[in-house]
Order: C-alpha cells, then sequence, then structure tokens
C-alpha cells in the first residue's frame, strides 16, 4: 500500500513526539511492504513565527492532498499574549474546521502495567477500555458571536449553536461505534438546563431506534465528571458534544495514568482523518527529552486503523508499546516506582524495536478500538 501522509508536528515537545511516530510508522511499512512517505508543514506558534498566521494556507493544502494527518501539538508561553485570532490554538480549530473533522474519537484504555500510575486505586482503573466521541466541529467552540461588549465592554458573550444535522451526524458516530463495541452507548448532555441539550436528547432517542441492538443511557455531565473516575468500568462508548467531551477526556486519561498516553482520532464524513495526542504541547518540558511519545505513537496506529484499514499493522503499534511498558520502561510522567525511567528518544527506539521483532499479542483486553 502507498500512502501520503502530512505531518504537522506543531510547537514544543510536538516536534520530538512527531519524530518518533513517523519512525514508527517508517518501521511498519518496512515490515509489511507498504510506502509512507511524510510530507512536513507548519501549524501553531511555528506557523505563526514563519508566516504570521496559525493555519497557512500551504499547510491546508498540503492536508487536502494527502491521505492522512498526523498532528502534534500546538502552543507556548511565546505566543500567550497574542491577540485571539492569531494564537496557535486558532489553528488547531481552523484546520478541524476546515477538514470537516466532526468526529474526535478518544480511546482510553487502562494498561495493566501502568495501574500503578494512575492516583485511582487498581481495582477501578483495572480493565477500561471505553471511547470517548466528542463533536469537534461545533458547539462553544465556534458559535458567534462571541465577544466582549457593552460601553465598557465588561459583558462578554459565548455562543453555543448545534444544528439537528450537526447533532445527528456526530450521534450516528456514537451508535456505529457501540455496535462495534460492546453495545453500550452513554450520551452525556446537560439537558436539565441546557436547551442545545434538550435537542440532543431527542436526536439520540431518534437514531436509537434504527439500533436496537444498542442500549442507551441518558447522563448528565456533572454525573458522568464523577462516575468516570469512580466507576470507569461502567462506560463502553460515550457521545458527549465539544466542551463536554474536551473536559471529560483530560479527566479520563487519569484512568490510564498520564495524559500522555491518550491518542485521537478525528474524522470527516467522507472517512478522511487527522490523528493527534490528546495533550497538548507541554512548554514547561520542549525539548528536553523527557516528553512520553506513546499518546503520539498510539495517534499513528489510530491512522493505519481508521485511515487505511491496516488492522494487523494497527496492533503491532499498540503491542509494541504495551510490550515496552510491561518490560519495565517508562518515561518520567508515568511515576512509576519500580522499572527504568527513559527519555523521549530512547522509549521511541524501543517502541520500534519491539515493531521490528513483531511484538506478540500479550492481552486482548488492552487493544484499542
Ligand atoms: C484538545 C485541546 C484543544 C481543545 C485546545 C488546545 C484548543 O485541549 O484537543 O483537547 O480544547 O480542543
Ligand atoms: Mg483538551
Amino acid at each position: 500500500m502507498k500512502k501520503n501522509i502530512a505531518v504537522l508536528p506543531g510547537d514544543g515537545i510536538g516536534r520530538e513526539i512527531a519524530k518518533g511516530a513517523v519512525a514508527v510508522l517508517e518501521a511498519v511499512g518496512k515490515r509489511f511492504g507498504h510506502e509512507f512517505t511524510f510530507e512536513y508543514a507548519n501549524i501553531g506558534g511555528a506557523a505563526i513565527d514563519e508566516s504570521n498566521t496559525p493555519l497557512p494556507e500551504q499547510t491546508l493544502s498540503l492536508c487536502q492532498q494527502s491521505d492522512a494527518v498526523l498532528l502534534g501539538a500546538v502552543g507556548g508561553p511565546k505566543w500567550d499574549s497574542l491577540p485571539s485570532d492569531i494564537r496557535p490554538e486558532r489553528g488547531l480549530l481552523a484546520i478541524r474546521k476546515e477538514l470537516g473533522l466532526f468526529a474526535n474519537l478518544r480511546p482510553v484504555v487502562g494498561f495493566q502495567s501502568l495501574l500503578h500510575s494512575s492516583p485511582l486505586k487498581p481495582e477501578i482503573a483495572e480493565d477500561v477500555n471505553l471511547m470517548i466521541i466528542r463533536e469537534l466541529t461545533g458547539g462553544l467552540y465556534f458559535g458567534k458571536p462571541s465577544e466582549r461588549r457593552g460601553a465598557n465592554q465588561e459583558v462578554v458573550v459565548d455562543t453555543l449553536q448545534y444544528t439537528r444535522a450537526e447533532i445527528e451526524r456526530i450521534v450516528e458516530k456514537g451508535f456505529e461505534f457501540a455496535s462495534i463495541r460492546n453495545n453500550k452507548l452513554t450520551s452525556v448532555d446537560k439537558a436539565n438546563v441546557l436547551e442545545s441539550s434538550r435537542m440532543w436528547r431527542e436526536v439520540v432517542n431518534e437514531v436509537a431506534e434504527r439500533y436496537p441492538q444498542v442500549e442507551v443511557e441518558h447522563m448528565y455531565v456533572d454525573a458522568a465528571a464523577m462516575k468516570l473516575i469512580s466507576n470507569p468500568k461502567e462506560f463502553d462508548v460515550i457521545v458527549t458534544e465539544n466542551l463536554f467531551g474536551d473536559i471529560l477526556s483530560d479527566e479520563a486519561s487519569i484512568i490510564t495514568g498520564s495524559l500522555g498516553m491518550l491518542p485521537s482520532a478525528s474524522l470527516a464524513e467522507d472517512g478522511f482523518g487527522l490523528y493527534e495526542p490528546v495533550h497538548g504541547s507541554a512548554p514547561d518540558i520542549a525539548g528536553q527529552n523527557k516528553a512520553n511519545p506513546m499518546a503520539m505513537i498510539l495517534s499513528g496506529a489510530l491512522m493505519l486503523k481508521y485511515s487505511f484499514n491496516l488492522k494487523e499493522e494497527a496492533e503491532l503499534i499498540e503491542r509494541a508499546v504495551q510490550e515496552t511498558l510491561k518490560a519495565g520502561y517508562q518515561t518520567p510522567d508515568l511515576k512509576l516506582t519500580e522499572g527504568k525511567v527513559v527519555g523521549t528518544d530512547e522509549m521511541i527506539d524501543l517502541i520500534i524495536k519491539r515493531v521490528e521483532e513483531g511484538a506478540t499479542v500479550s492481552s486482548e483486553a488492552d487493544v484499542y478500538m
């Protein structure tokens, strides 16, 4: 198979970890006889420095001509004081919108060997395998107006807007994934307060009629936040709007022990995908060879699975990560009491070595979907 991949490393640790994902994908390509080519472009702060805009035209067109996109992370203190329309985060929001990436999949898998790096009791964190499906191109992130008002600019407005069609397509994704997983869908909203959530609930109930095998549960976002760390095993697929999904996915990372373990896939209606870790650019540790590259590498695995339908190849990466952890290697963020702490580059090499050796299955339950 021949595929062109656009790589947007971004800022901070984004650059270090993107390099790792590319190297791992090259190793997979070699082993299975695929030809992956990588073309690079700037986004976020790096793009602002180069061309005064967080999402340059040529970056967008490179993505549009590619088969899939790998993105590192954006942002850093250097750009924090810029006006809101040219901040690095704008680039991220713009690329999601421009590419129509409305469905953000965030699988959360509790790796056995990381149980002790989670602040949750092992019996709560173990065997967790859930997926948060976050709406990514609507809601408060994009609603207009979003501004300060009044004579003294002392009134602020943000707008939470969704069309029925936008809700339908993300809810449909929720049901699709619940159907290929364990037939359980939790729809998270705030229907006791928000009109948008009341329409969301209506849509979920309508779509549910077409998926009689899927058990549907409605949950308020505050209750979901609590349940996610008190009894995460209750969840299979969670579908929710943009801001709720942003917040709940950071919270869910606690189950895995580190935000550095969470990959994500963002898909458009035609199946086009962008793959990025859930974490940010971590400017405090950038350039120090301390970043955990695993969320980025696992995002590469999701790319193989969802964009190229290369399931076996994707699972090899997932197993290589698991085997490396099982062998006792860890990055500093994992705070394990036993094992060996290694830097970003060494962790990447250890994972590549296992890809080259064809890491064997250790446990079915730990494999992502
Ligand atoms: C995420 C991030 C982004 C978001 C930020 C960086 C704009 O937190 O991908 O979860 O809020 O979507
Ligand atoms: Mg976030």
